[in-house]
């Protein structure tokens, strides 16, 4: 278990009520995974390919679990979610220049990793409930005939409507592929994310559900793809023989026509990862529990919006965003300064100068002429708070009481201001 002092979330420091657990520390490790990892290092057969056959490998029974969990037919462990969003675009036969659709709500990963497919980024507005804006998505598919794959970040875990999607991107023949790197556990008309699409991609960086430092996953339940991205992430001289899939035929055929490019997870990541897959339903409700409960505190306030999810959708949000509403960009900024200063940094992401979560920061592509004004509007005020796994009831209520205290500060700061402008 992590180092996390268990005593009361509150302390006093100066006479102001300070909450004092570090947001920032990732999940813990179950200590399954220790003695795993042990005898691997001892074993030095830290490689993928290094055993004798896919029973004898971690990372090849952790794709057999994760697929099961999942409900999927295939799943590959690669090093990271953005190596499986890009080996999964060349797989489904991505070609230079092709555009890709996407929210322009994400991390810079997902662009970036349409970047090194060698294809075009094509934004599509996001609402102020942090999902794909259905309307925009039409139009943008309505304007560009040609714009064959959408790739859809599931953004903190905020999943859009998922039959309009699909019905879109079924309509228009457009390849759907879920990132679904903040969505693992998260399920929309009981179906998990990451599994409406031709494919699904999965980080285990250490902020995600699984936390194995680095590592990802690409999932589908198409044989041809899956072959395809075995052989370009580095299943090199048949070395797929030591994974579980049950086409040899279809890599028989493709080996040789892809080229490697060598994105394989390693046996210690995988076993760091695997003991995790058993813990992401009790995580997942736990996460639920404290999103609640914090959410509800913080919509008390009149200048707080936290926004009603989709309609089917059962989330697993390891954390909350808010947008706040009625305050002027000096207001928002005293109330950040006030609630770090309590020990609860939130950050809003239009107002770090480098939060890579904003397009207009992507300057390695040319966003100078996009014009995506919800994305915008939205960006500029809404905020981000982690929401670790470690937290309890008692936490997280003090930590919107906290929250919904500053802004009531914020807003008499305002008054006061007012009715001294007035008397001038
Ligand atoms: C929404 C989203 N998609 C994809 C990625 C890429 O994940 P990875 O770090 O595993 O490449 C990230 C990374 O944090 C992310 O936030």
């Amino acid at each position: 278990m992590n180092e996390v002092e268990n005593t009361m979330p509150l302390v006093i420091d100066g006479g102001r009520k300070t909450f004092h657990k570090d947001l920032t520390i990732p999940d813990p490790i179950p200590s399954q995974a220790y003695g795993r990892v042990e005898e691997i290092m001892k074993s030095a057969k830290l490689f993928r390919y290094s055993g004798k056959s896919a029973d004898e490998s971690e990372t090849a029974l952790l794709e057999k679990e994760f697929a099961e969990y999942l409900g999927v037919k295939y799943a590959l462990a690669v090093t990271s979610c953005s190596s499986a969003i890009f080996i999964g675009l060349m797989a489904a036969g991505i070609e230079r220049g092709d555009k890709v659709l996407m929210p322009a709500f994400t991390f810079t990963a997902v662009p970036s990793s349409i970047v090194h497919a060698g294809a075009e980024p094509l934004m599509v507005e996001t609402d102020d409930n942090y999902v794909i804006n259905i309307a925009d998505l039409e139009k943008k598919v309505a304007e560009n005939p040609d714009a064959k794959y959408l790739l859809l970040s599931h953004m903190r875990g905020h999943v859009a409507d998922m039959d309009k999607v699909v019905a879109i991107c079924e309509a228009n023949d457009i390849v759907l592929m879920e990132d679904a790197a903040h969505a693992l556990g998260n399920t929309y008309n009981g179906q998990q994310a990451g599994t409406f699409g031709q494919m699904g991609a999965f980080s285990f960086q250490s902020t995600k559900m699984i936390n194995a430092g680095e590592g990802g996953m690409l999932t589908s339940n198409d044989p041809h793809i899956m072959a395809k991205a075995i052989i370009l992430a580095g299943a090199y001289e048949k070395q797929w023989a030591k994974q579980f899939f049950d086409r040899p035929d279809l890599l028989e055929k493709y080996q040789g026509y892809y080229p490697a490019y060598n994105m394989r997870l390693n046996e210690v990541s995988a076993a760091i990862a695997r003991p995790q897959i058993a813990n992401i339903d009790t995580k997942g409700e736990k996460f639920r529990r404290n999103y609640f409960t914090i959410a509800n505190i913080l919509n008390r306030s009149e200048f707080i919006d936290v926004p009603n999810r989709v309609d089917n959708e059962l989330p697993v949000p390891n954390s909350i965003q808010f947008n706040l509403r009625g305050l002027t960009g000096e207001k928002i900024r005293t109330f950040i300064e006030t609630t770090a200063q309590e020990g609860i940094k939130i950050a809003v992401f239009g107002m770090a100068e480098d939060n890579a979560r904003c397009f207009w920061n992507w300057r390695y592509l040319d966003t100078s002429n996009e014009e995506l004004p919800i994305t915008e509007g939205m960006l500029k005020t809404a905020c981000d708070l982690r929401l670790p796994v470690f937290l309890d009831q008692e936490d997280v209520s003090t930590m919107g009481n906290l929250i919904v205290r500053a802004i009531d500060r914020v807003k008499n700061m305002q008054e006061t201001k007012a009715v001294l402008t007035a008397a001038d």
